[in-house]
């Protein structure tokens, strides 16, 4: 083991997939989780895929710098990955205090404990969104940024708190990965997205109306300037995401240069193009109806994605019809079905 890493929000979506792969890459991750979105089997099935009897995992508020403190100070953590967040955007709208709460407070509160344990590697979950709307596609990390929500704004401010820190404080190296659009699972089918609720993202949905849940997908809007009409995405496999929080780490670990970087393929599809993608997967047509635009959505966001194989060495490996295909055999298999029906 090259160290131990905590991952705030580590049981999440993509916290669990970065354990994995922090895991195969040698590390020693260890879970801080408050639970409030994530359910506690996805311990078990982590367990399983790592082929490990035990995980390391502290139910705590991310907010609880004191309590972040102890674990850090148990000592061997080479760094943290910070995913806990409150991620829905509508819902930011509803409850902006919850999120500047939980994101950047619980942002503050990670960094002073670390600061207090000497723990001073971090990998930050940002986010597209930090760019608001642009005008120039692809997106260069050096595009200003903006926000257009609450959540947005809890992510630049995140962002900003981290320049500051760095700046004022040279022993800090921050990797911050501003994500396009995470999607898929785990090639086993044993972890994945859990859309519990009405979900947020557009495969979770899809899967919903492959699984005949829903009766249909919602498409807004059919006149956007694109191929098809409909707006265009970049959708990264969640274990390329994955990926790229240990390549990170690693770069961080070598050069303590502080990075922010876009993560993405690079490569954008419509929502008539993922909808095709994931009936391949399914083996049948999946139906759509044309609903009327959102405010607010855009024709394209893709971002460049050169500077992350220059800076961290970050290719992706998987194509569309792979994230599909992982993503209905997740919403296929007993352990999904065993995520669903664990209310803990
Ligand atoms: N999924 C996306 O589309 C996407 C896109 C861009 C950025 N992000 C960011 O990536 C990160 C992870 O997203 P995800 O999709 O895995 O979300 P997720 O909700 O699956 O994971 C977040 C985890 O944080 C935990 N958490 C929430 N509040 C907490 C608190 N106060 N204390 C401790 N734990 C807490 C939740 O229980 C959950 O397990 C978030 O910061 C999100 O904003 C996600």
């Amino acid at each position: 083991m090259v160290g131990k890493v905590l991952l705030t929000g580590g049981a999440g979506y993509i916290g669990s997939h970065t354990f994995v792969a922090l895991q195969d890459a040698g590390y020693d991750p260890v879970i801080l989780d408050d639970f409030s979105n994530a359910k506690k089997s996805v311990l078990d099935r982590i367990k399983l895929i790592c082929q490990r009897s035990e995980i390391e995992c502290h139910q705590v508020d991310v907010r609880d710098s004191d309590a972040i403190f102890e674990i850090l100070n148990q000592g061997g953590f080479v760094a943290a990955v910070h995913f806990a967040a409150k991620k829905a955007v509508g819902e930011s709208v509803e409850k902006p205090l919850d999120y500047i709460d939980i994101n950047c407070t619980g942002l503050l509160s990670l960094l002073k404990a670390m600061e207090r344990a000497e723990v001073f590697n971090l990998v930050f979950s940002s986010s597209a969104t930090v760019y608001g709307d642009q005008e120039i596609i692809p997106i260069p990390e050096t595009a200003t940024r903006s926000y257009a929500s609450p959540y947005a704004f809890t992510k630049l401010m995140g962002e900003q708190i981290l320049e500051q820190v760095g700046d004022a404080d040279p022993r800090w190296s921050f990797g911050t990965l501003r994500y396009f659009n995470p999607a898929g699972a785990h090639a086993s089918g044993m972890i994945g997205e859990d859309p519990a609720d009405i979900p947020n993202n557009l495969m979770p949905y899809i899967a919903k109306v492959a699984t005949g849940e829903f009766e249909h997908l919602s498409v807004f809007g059919d006149t956007y300037n694109t191929h098809d009409g409909t707006g265009v995405r970049d959708y990264i496999h969640v274990m390329d995401l994955a990926d790229a929080h240990v390549k990170s780490l690693k770069t961080l670990q070598k050069n303590s240069i502080s990075h922010a970087i876009n993560i993405g393929t690079g490569t954008g599809y419509s929502v008539l193009d993922m909808l095709a993608a994931y009936g391949r997967a399914v083996g049948k047509t999946l139906p759509h109806k044309i609903a009327p635009r959102r405010d607010g959505d855009v024709d394209t966001l893709l971002g460049e994605v050169e500077k992350a194989e220059e800076v961290i060495g970050f290719k992706t490996r998987y194509d569309l019809d792979e994230i599909c295909a992982s993503s209905w055999h997740w919403i296929n298999t007993g352990a999904f079905q065993a995520a669903k029906e664990d209310n803990s």
